[in-house]
């Protein structure tokens, strides 16, 4: 039996997101999918729930993400199966399954909720939204570059302040191969001071102690040496290009050697955009990705190389200037008496097919109280249909904000069949860019 008490809250690590915070999310999406668009990807939609070996064979068993944080379970028919953590590797299942290798290359977007059983804190959740955006056939540095300006362009449009875009190369197979004997050879020396689950990956997977958790771990790995010292000549010049693309968009980034992302399947670029989360708090990831490519060929595609990146939506909402997301303007539109509520409704029908406003007709209670509701509601303005108005086919425009030469509280009546204009005109600033 669920307790009473379980009926009225969430699974921990998940939340609601009702009035401002919908409108704030609602905002990020739609400039993400504009921004996306503008820059040729197309969306595509894929399950939350996939077969569990898509990720823990793709994003490393030794991983934090599939050894602790997926939800995974058996299905009725046994089935081994996972929430997503990310969308990386259901985008290549995706084009494997579609059978769309021959097509490429492939420019994605997707959005939507991922889950990681992590320890719940503010910025960190096992319910998140991510938007993710992935370029399937894409070989050139300068592919890396646009991608990495998309996401600036975007965190910049948000009104999000002191963010680091931090940049790293973890290079080849054969370079992190070098790297490694390199890496290994120093952690070894420190063994017995590792936390327990870096001492168990030191053999198999050493480059992962670099992004551990622990705070002895990231002590020890401050000496480490780095992988950019480990480049051969291949991976330097693709490095030294996308730095080079960066620098001539005039975008700032920081060199951080021990960059190496939570996920196996990267190589060559990785970056992350970090911002600290108000109140002096510590600066977190709101959005993060890299080169893949060897994840195609890995999960039984040819060859193909690829890079993407994702956002954290629900850290993106914490950092932004809220003040600066600006959302459609409100209109109501308002009968005096009930002869003209009809022409009311068809005045609210025909601005909401010519005007880019929400435009809400009240209907419960007497003209004050809808005027009271229209301002809690944070209308722009109101239109008032009362006996003179209809008979002359106008309506009286109540100002609720103020608007370029009328003042709050001022009125005008305009003609009915020129409302639209009128509205567009004066509200022209308050519609979102
Ligand atoms: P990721 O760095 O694991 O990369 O996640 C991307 C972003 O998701 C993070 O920067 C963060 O903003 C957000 N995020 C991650 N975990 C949480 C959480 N528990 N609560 C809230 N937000 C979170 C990936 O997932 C890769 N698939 C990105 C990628 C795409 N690489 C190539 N293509």
């Amino acid at each position: 039996m669920v307790a009473a008490e379980k009926l009225a809250c969430t699974v921990r690590g998940m939340r609601d997101l009702v009035g401002e915070d919908a409108r704030v999310f609602d905002h990020i999406l739609a400039r993400m999918q504009e921004m996306a668009c503008r820059y040729g990807y197309e969306h595509i939609e894929m399950p939350v729930l996939e077969n569990t070996a898509i990720f823990a064979r793709t994003l490393g068993e030794e991983t934090d993400v599939v050894s602790k944080e997926m939800f995974s379970f058996e299905d009725r028919s046994g089935n081994a199966l996972s929430l997503r953590p990310e969308g990386t590797a259901s985008a290549v299942r995706a084009l494997l399954c579609n059978k769309l290798t021959q097509t490429l290359p492939q420019r994605w977007f997707y959005y939507g909720q991922m889950f990681r059983y992590d320890r719940p804190q503010k910025g960190r959740y096992r319910q998140f939204f991510q938007f993710g955006v992935e370029y399937i056939g894409a070989k050139a540095p300068l592919s890396d570059v646009e991608l990495i300006a998309m996401a600036h362009g975007i965190l910049r449009g948000l009104g999000l302040s002191s963010v680091t875009l931090r940049l790293n190369s973890i290079g080849d197979k054969k370079s992190r191969q070098a790297y490694r004997e390199k890496l290994l050879a120093y952690f070894a020396r420190y063994r017995n001071d590792l936390s327990p689950d870096s001492q168990r990956r030191l053999e198999e997977n050493t480059l992962r102690i670099l992004d551990s958790k622990e705070e002895s771990d990231q002590k020890i790995a401050e000496g480490a040496p780095s992988i950019l010292d480990s480049l051969n000549t291949e991976s330097r010049k693709f490095f030294d290009d996308v730095c080079q693309g960066l620098e001539q968009l005039q975008i700032p980034y920081e060199q951080d050697r021990l960059l190496v992302r939570g996920l196996d399947y990267y190589d060559h670029t990785t970056f992350e955009f970090t911002c600290p989360l108000g109140d002096g708090g510590s600066s977190i990831a709101v959005a993060g990705g890299g080169r893949y490519n060897g994840l195609v060929k890995q999960m039984g595609g040819p060859e193909t190389p690829a890079v993407g990146l994702a956002f954290g939506i629900d850290r993106i909402m914490l950092a932004c200037d809220r003040g600066q997301l600006k959302s459609a303007p409100i209109v109501t539109v308002l009968f005096v008496g009930e002869a003209e509520r009809l022409n009311a409704l068809a005045l609210a029908e025909d601005l909401r097919s010519r005007c880019p406003f929400a435009i809400i007709l009240p209907v419960d209670g007497d003209l004050t109280k809808r005027l009271r509701h229209s301002a809690k509601l944070g209308a722009a303005c109101a239109l008032i249909l009362g006996e003179a108005e209809c008979a002359a086919g106008q309506v009286k425009c109540k100002f609720l904000k103020p608007a370029p030469g009328s003042p709050e509280g001022s009125e005008e009546t305009i003609t009915a069949a020129d409302a639209s204009g009128f509205l567009i005109d004066k509200l022209a600033d308050a519609i979102s860019k």
